[in-house]
């Protein structure tokens, strides 16, 4: 595996959402920068599939498959890191789902919950374990919440995905602030658009989405996975050791426009 920068080398990080999209950039990425990794998803196959193509290159990559707004899983990933590897370093709490955007008074109850369940109490359950796991060895650690440009400000994606991401915002700030004494710090990202399987499916939704996006982001893109992955290799490691608490825009100037 090439040694990126070695700055999360000796560190054990946890991913979830990792089975695609920006999760699975974040995996590879981490691995370049020399962690070792815990890959957590529902779809056991993906991560099976890609924890051993990570393992081809000379990473050391567990996987565990679950569902984050589910406490037994998380708890059961946090484990299973712990017993196997001693510790938790750096956790990128990742997995999230969208929905289709619809006016607040005619989206169902059911979607509102479903996105509430995996993109806010999923982030809480995770950071819960995790923080536990980083209590308990005394050595401090680092997480990373991937929040949005929904986690700002309105956008297209609707009231219940804007709600929650602006929900992990406070999450984070409010668990920096707690556990700052501790040596543990949380910051977040405000990831703008992505391609991903998410983004794909809004463009297949929206065959002009892409283009309508595109001209109201100042670099007139899409992200790479792997742009996003590379800031919260970054917040996880060492070099970011005075950061807590901050929300990391990676949109490409979107939130400046
Ligand atoms: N793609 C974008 O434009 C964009 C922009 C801003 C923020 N984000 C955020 O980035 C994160 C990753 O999304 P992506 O764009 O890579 O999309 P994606 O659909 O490719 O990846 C989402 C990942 O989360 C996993 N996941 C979903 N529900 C889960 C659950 N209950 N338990 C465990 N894993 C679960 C999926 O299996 C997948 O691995 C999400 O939180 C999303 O809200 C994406």
């Amino acid at each position: 595996m090439k040694d990126e920068s070695g700055m999360l080398a000796g560190k054990v990080m946890l991913i979830t959402g990792a089975s695609s999209g920006i999760g699975a950039a974040a995996a590879r990425v981490a691995a370049r920068h020399g962690a070792t990794l815990v890959l957590m998803a529902r779809r056991g196959a993906r991560l099976q599939a890609l924890a051993d193509a990570l393992r081809a290159e000379g990473a050391e990559v567990s996987w565990s498959a679950g569902d984050v707004s589910d406490a037994h899983d998380v708890r059961r990933t946090l484990d299973l890191t712990v017993e196997r590897y001693g510790t938790l370093d750096a956790a990128f709490n990742n997995a999230g789902v969208a929905t289709k955007p619809a006016l607040l008074h005619e989206t169902d109850d059911a979607q509102l919950d479903a996105v509430l369940d995996v993109n806010l109490r999923g982030v809480w359950l995770c950071m819960k374990y995790q923080v536990k796991a980083m209590l308990a060895s005394g050595s401090g650690g680092a997480i990373v919440n991937n929040s949005s440009v929904a986690g700002l400000r309105a956008t297209s994606a609707g009231p219940a995905y804007v709600a929650a991401k602006h929900a992990v915002l406070g999450l984070t700030k409010s668990a920096a602030a707690q556990y700052a004494e501790h040596g543990i710090r949380v910051n977040a990202l405000a990831t703008g658009l992505t391609r991903s399987e998410m983004s794909e499916a809004v463009f297949a939704r929206d065959p002009g989405a892409e283009d309508r996006m595109r001209r109201r982001n100042p670099q007139g893109r899409v992200a790479d996975p792997e742009e996003v992955a590379q800031a919260a290799a970054w917040l996880c490691s060492d070099l970011a050791g005075f950061v807590t608490g901050a929300t990391l825009a990676v949109d490409g100037g979107a939130g400046a426009w």
